[in-house]
């Protein structure tokens, strides 16, 4: 079973693929109404009609390395799989949204995984990207923005080092303290 860290880290990159600026992810997790939600938001190129509606299709992709794309076809699935719902909108040349939930006490519902990690990856890969990532559970929410971070570091990289190893504690940290990243 996926990770759901690793499903982030997917539509993330097809967000980057699509030479976004700014990519916003919001997880949210609830036990009071027994959901886990994942919403992707980018500005990049985006897709018209005609491209939103046969990207659910697994044998649809651009890229040329393969012939079969699985980022979306596998979320969906996923979500679909544990009563949840999937959710994509694309406008060309304004951005793309991704929507998933899954019911949290689903047996099939995938892990949460690793989300620090993986935002933190993407943050390394693309220090450029602006990354907004929100956190919510029952108990409260945290933010992330990568542009807040760049203005407190000055001329220091994003993609430094110690300034990574700083965000993954930052993110865990802050899991803990809304008992968040443990489903
Ligand atoms: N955020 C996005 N903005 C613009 N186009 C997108 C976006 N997400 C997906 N697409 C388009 O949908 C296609 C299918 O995406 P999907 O993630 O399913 O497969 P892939 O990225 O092509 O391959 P894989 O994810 O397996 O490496 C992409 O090739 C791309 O053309
Ligand atoms: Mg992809």
């Amino acid at each position: 079973m996926k990770e759901l860290s690793l499903n982030i880290l997917d539509i993330a990159n097809n967000s980057v693929k699509a030479k976004a600026s700014k990519i916003e992810i919001c997880v949210t997790e609830s036990k009071k109404d027994d959901f886990v939600s994942v919403d992707i938001a980018d500005n990049g190129c985006g897709m018209d009609e005609q491209m939103l509606l046969r990207v659910i299709d697994p044998f649809v992709t651009t890229r040329t390395t393969r012939k079969v794309g699985l980022g979306i076809p596998l979320l969906r699935q996923q979500a679909i799989d544990t009563d949840g719902h999937f959710d994509i909108s694309s406008k060309p040349s304004k951005g793309t949204k991704v929507h998933a939930d899954f019911r949290l006490t689903h047996l099939d519902r995938p892990p949460i995984g690793d989300i620090a990690s993986t935002v933190v990856s993407l943050i390394f890969a693309s220090p450029d990207i602006r990354y907004i990532y929100k956190h919510k559970t029952d108990s409260g929410s945290f933010m992330l923005d990568t542009d807040q971070v760049k203005e407190q570091l000055g001329d220091i990289p994003l993609n430094e080092p110690e300034v990574i190893t700083w965000l993954t504690e930052y993110i865990n940290e802050n899991l803990q303290c809304i008992e968040g990243g443990k489903i």
